[in-house]
C-alpha cells in the first residue's frame, strides 16, 4: 500500500536501521528500486524532486509508483524531495503524495519556521507527513549550487524550538554530507560530524532524523563509466561504514540519488561500448535497470539494514 513514513520511522528508530529514500525520474529507475525492495522485503521511500516533476510530469510519477505498489505489495511512501515553497508542497499533498519536504534551510531561522509550520498545518489536515530541514548542505539540487563555504552544519541548539513550533514529523540535518558525486576533494579527509548528530539525538529523543547527500559514489560504477567513454574525475562519496553507523542512530531516512544515476549510466555506457550497433532502448536500458536493482539490494542489506523489516 501507499503509506506515510510514520510507522516506518517508528520501527526504524526502535530497530536501529534506516529506510532508503531513493529519487525516481523514470520507469526503469522505479522498477530497478522496487524489484530490489521486493526481493529484500524492505519498506521503501520513493522521492520526487521538482526537477523530476518537470522532467517526467507529476501524474506519470504518481502512476509509476502506484504500479510498483501493485506489483510488489510493499509499503511505499511517496515523498516530495526539497519542496521549495508552500505551493509545490500543496500541489504534491493534493496530488497523492504521502510525505513532503519543505526545504526552508536557505531562509532565516524564523522564516524557515513560519514556512515549515504553514506546510505542516496544511499537510496534517490531509494526513500527509512533513520533513523539515535545519542547516545547509553543499552541492547541487535543482540547479541551486551551494558552495562548500556557504554550507553550514545544523546548530543543535535550534532543533527543539524548530520541531516544537512547526510540528514537523522528521528533520533533515547537515553534518557534512553534500549533494552530488563530488563530496570530498581528493586527499581530503572524509569526515562527518557525528558529534552534532549525537547532540541532536539527545535533544530530540525518539525523533526521526534524515540524512541528505548520502550517496557513497561507489567506485565500481565510476570506473565502469570512465572505462567506457565517460569522464568523471575525482568523484568521492560518503564511506559506507559511516552510513551504517548513522543508520544505527536516530537517522531513519537516508537519501540516495547520485548512486542511482551512476549505476544507470554505467550500465548504458558499458552496453554501448560492447554493442555499438544497438539502438533499441530496451537493449541498453535492461542492463541499466539491472544495475539499479543490484545497487539498491546492496544498500538495503549492507548499508541501511532494512531488509526483511
Ligand atoms: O537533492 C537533490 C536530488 O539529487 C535531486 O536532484 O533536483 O536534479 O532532481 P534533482
Ligand atoms: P546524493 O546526491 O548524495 O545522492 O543525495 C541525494 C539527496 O539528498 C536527495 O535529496
Ligand atoms: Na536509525
Ligand atoms: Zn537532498
Amino acid at each position: 500500500p501507499l503509506v506515510t513514513t510514520k510507522e516506518m520511522f517508528k520501527k526504524a528508530y526502535e530497530g536501529g536501521y534506516a529506510i532508503g529514500a531513493f529519487n525516481v525520474n523514470n520507469m526503469e529507475i522505479v522498477q530497478g528500486i522496487t524489484e530490489a525492495a521486493k526481493e529484500e522485503n524492505a519498506p521503501l521511500i520513493l522521492q520526487v524532486s521538482a526537477g523530476a516533476r518537470k522532467y517526467a510530469k507529476h501524474s506519470y510519477l504518481v502512476h509509476l509508483v502506484q504500479a510498483a505498489i501493485e506489483d510488489t505489495e510493499l509499503p511505499i511512501a511517496l515523498h516530495l524531495d526539497h519542496g521549495a515553497d508552500f505551493e509545490v508542497c500543496k500541489s504534491c499533498i493534493d496530488g497523492g503524495f504521502t510525505s513532503v519536504m519543505i526545504d526552508g534551510s536557505h531562509h532565516s531561522f524564523k522564516d524557515n519556521m513560519e514556512l515549515t509550520k504553514r506546510v505542516v498545518d496544511y499537510a496534517h489536515s490531509k494526513g500527509v507527513v512533513v520533513e523539515g530541514e535545519l542547516g545547509q548542505l553543499a552541492g547541487i539540487e535543482d540547479n541551486v549550487n551551494v558552495s562548500a563555504e556557504n554550507a553550514s552544519y545544523t546548530q543543535p541548539e535550534q532543533v527543539e524550538e524548530f520541531v516544537k513550533s512547526t510540528g514537523v514529523d522528521s528533520l533533515a540535518i547537515a553534518i557534512g554530507t553534500s549533494h552530488g558525486a563530488f563530496k570530498f576533494k581528493p586527499g581530503q579527509k572524509t569526515q562527518l560530524r557525528f558529534d552534532i548528530l549525537e547532540e541532536v539525538e539527545r535533544r530530540l529523543p525518539n525523533f526521526p532524523i534524515v540524512l541528505h547527500g548520502a550517496s557513497s559514489v561507489i567506485p565500481k560504477y565510476v570506473e565502469t563509466i570512465n572505462k567506457n567513454g565517460g569522464n568523471i574525475a575525482d568523484a568521492i562519496g560518503i564511506p559506507e561504514d559511516m552510513l551504517r553507523e548513522a543508520a544505527k542512530s536516530a537517522v531513519c531516512k537516508i537519501n540516495i540519488d547520485s548512486d542511482l544515476r551512476l549505476a544507470l549510466t554505467a550500465g548504458i555506457r558499458e552496453h554501448f561500448v560492447a554493442h555499438p550497433d544497438h539502438f533499441d532502448p530496451r537493449q541498453y536500458l535492461t542492463p541499466a535497470r539491472a544495475n539499479i536493482k543490484e545497487l539498491v539490494k546492496h544498500k538495503l542489506v549492507y548499508v541501511l539494514g532494512c531488509n526483511g523489516k
